[in-house]
């Protein structure tokens, strides 16, 4: 199974991992809502909770399996560690999904056998068959995570993947849990497992990824180099600490760069068909609403989705895109969703930008106006942050046209 799928899986993770941003509680109507967005955006697996965490996560979860795990919708998956009772909640809040999957984890690197979980790799590699093998006779459709993957003894990796992978398992995912890896590093570590992990051809390989250093979606794009053809992700790269790989950048990314990551799954450059299911038409209304829902405000010059993303202010760079958009634009803002990009009218800004703002206004200035109008407007742009169409339409009415 892990030689290259026909696309890349999106994997939502933003009800369970990105829920987990401080402040960032949902109700379960709220996560109901975002599922329903997720379903409309072309998620293929969407992680809705981890239902043994508290009576409201079951409850979304179950809702969700519901009303959003049809026969055509997303696969419905439920976080559990390995163990009995949470893989059994998990089991339960699911079944009403047409498509089900468990996702059950057990840390790997010295430092939480030490440190949390105290126990031997001997314990670990006897709890993870008996697990999965658990979760199995419960849902055909297991994931297992060693959890810290990205700072685990890659050899002993191998021989957890491999047992979990006997017992049934059917997608291996690789956390980089504290975000701690490098691109290079994190390719590396999917190309040893892809190697060396001897029944790996039985499970697809997934990737998960913190923000902590901002290179989780680098880390990602180096792992899909390497093999991986599953991405856990979430809207906006809401997560626990920094967050997690953002949906919108990595999609973007293997769209905007298709004829690059084709050959890495067995395509010629030029082949036109998407890497991924995602409609990126619907991306941008999915940003809004988690970051309405959870009031985690989008930082303006966040990659895609930011409001800054298709925004163009210097004079030299609004008079290039009204030429034409490719001279500073890789993609269309129509792609995401929105109407068109922006030309914001600042102290930087040209005469060209000026005057198309000014028709698109309504007003037919003659030469001289024009060049009046754009006197005044640096004047009054030098003192302000940004100007708005009230200020252009007062600078024209009340001075340019003035009797
Ligand atoms: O970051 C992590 O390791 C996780 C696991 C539960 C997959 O979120
Ligand atoms: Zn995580």
């Amino acid at each position: 199974m892990s030689s290259p799928a026909d696309r890349i899986l999106i994997f939502d993770t933003t009800l369970r991992d990105g829920e987990q941003s401080p402040g960032a509680t949902l109700t379960v109507e709220e996560k109901l809502s975002i599922a329903r967005a997720l379903s409309r955006l072309g998620v293929d697996i969407i992680e809705a909770g981890f239902p043994f965490a508290s009576p409201g996560d079951f409850e979304a979860v179950q809702k969700i399996a519901q009303t959003v795990g049809t026969e055509n919708g997303p696969v419905i998956c439920g976080l559990a560690r390995a163990t009995k009772k949470d893989i059994k909640a998990a089991a339960e809040a699911l079944k009403p999904a047409a498509k089900h999957r468990i996702h059950t984890f057990l840390a790997t690197s010295d430092i939480h056998l030490e440190h949390k979980l105290k126990k031997t790799r001997a314990e670990v590699l006897a709890i993870v068959p008996e697990m999965v093998s658990y979760a199995k006779s419960l849902v055909d459709d297991i994931e297992f995570s060693p959890e810290d993957a990205g700072r685990s003894d890659p050899e002993f990796l191998y021989q957890v993947l491999e047992v979990a992978i006997a017992a049934g398992a059917t997608t291996i995912n690789i956390p980089d849990t504290v975000g701690y890896t490098t691109p290079a590093e994190y390719g590396a570590l999917i190309k040893g497992i892809a190697d060396n992990v001897p029944n790996i051809d039985q499970a697809i390989i997934s990737v998960h990824g913190h923000n902590d250093l901002g290179l989780a979606v680098a880390n990602f794009l180096e792992a899909v180099k390497n093999g991986a053809r599953q991405l856990e992700c979430t809207i906006n790269g809401i997560g626990e600490r920094a967050g997690n790989a953002a949906l919108e950048e990595l999609v973007m990314a293997l769209h905007v760069r298709r004829s690059y990551f084709n050959p890495f799954l067995g395509r010629p450059a030029d082949s036109t068909e998407p890497l991924t299911n995602i409609d990126t038409k619907h991306i941008y209304a999915t940003s809004r609403l988690v970051s309405e829902l959870t009031g985690m405000m989008v930082q303006p010059n966040k990659a895609i989705v930011g409001a800054n993303a298709f925004a163009h202010e210097s004079g030299i760079h609004q008079d290039g895109v009204l030429k034409n958009k490719l001279t500073y634009e890789i993609m269309d803002a129509e792609s995401i969703g929105l109407t068109n990009n922006q030309i914001v009218l600042g102290k930087l800004s040209g005469r060209n930008a000026f005057g198309t703002r000014l028709k698109e206004l309504g007003f037919d200035l003659s030469e001289t106006e024009l060049n009046n109008a754009f006197i005044r407007f640096k004047e009054v742009a030098d003192k302000r942050k940004e100007i708005t169409d009230w200020d252009l339409e007062a600078i024209v009415n009340d001075e340019i046209r003035q009797p």
